[in-house]
């Protein structure tokens, strides 16, 4: 069914059982990779707040959660390529396997900032999860984004923690924007 959010129509687009087997198998893929580690998830906020939830409930293995907050968008439907350092993390991460979890990847503007920025700080490893990745508004390939949920088309989303204008995060499902 097709829904109004602000002035937008959207329409179902990823379901909420095929998310959450998706998020199973990353969940379960993770307990393998990060077998005899103890990796420190660090959520980016606002919107992977759904799918880091929904995520580490699968993972087995001894793990540390927290939450940084950076905001790229500025609630419109295009990136400004501005990002805004909403708060920094308060855990020191030297010699931490970390695992960023970001709710979507498009241009990667937003996850090279946060990647810099940390590294510096010098972890033993950074790699990246993300539920959606915009593949082809990629600007150049990110060697740390090694899980993605969801490979889909340049489609403007929201549902599962994604918004437009603030509205639309406690969805379930994913929706898109109905094309005009
Ligand atoms: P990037 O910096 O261009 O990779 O943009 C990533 C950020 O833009 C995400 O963290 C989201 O906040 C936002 N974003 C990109 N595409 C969408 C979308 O389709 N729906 C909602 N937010 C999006």
């Amino acid at each position: 069914m097709k829904i109004q959010v602000a002035d937008l129509e959207f329409e179902p687009f990823i379901a909420s059982d095929e998310i959450a087997k998706r998020v199973r198998v990353i969940g379960e893929q993770l307990n393998v990779d990060y077998k005899h580690t103890i990796p420190l998830f660090i959520g980016v906020l606002n919107g992977s707040f759904i799918f880091i939830a929904d995520l580490v409930k699968h993972v087995t293995i001894p793990c540390e959660i927290t939450f940084t907050k950076l905001a790229s968008y500025y609630g419109g439907l295009s990136s400004t390529g501005k990002i805004r350092d909403d708060f920094d993390l308060n855990v020191n991460i030297e010699g931490r396997h970390i695992i960023l979890i970001e709710d979507i990847v498009e241009t990667g503007n937003t996850l090279n900032y946060l990647i810099d920025k940390l590294e510096v700080r010098k972890p033993a490893s950074i790699s990246v999860c993300t539920l959606l990745l915009k593949k082809s508004e990629l600007k150049t390939p990110i060697v740390e984004l090694k899980y993605t949920g969801f490979e889909i088309d340049n489609d403007y989303v929201i549902g599962y923690g994604l918004d437009y204008h603030e509205l639309g995060r406690n969805l379930k499902e994913i929706y898109r924007k109905v094309s005009e």
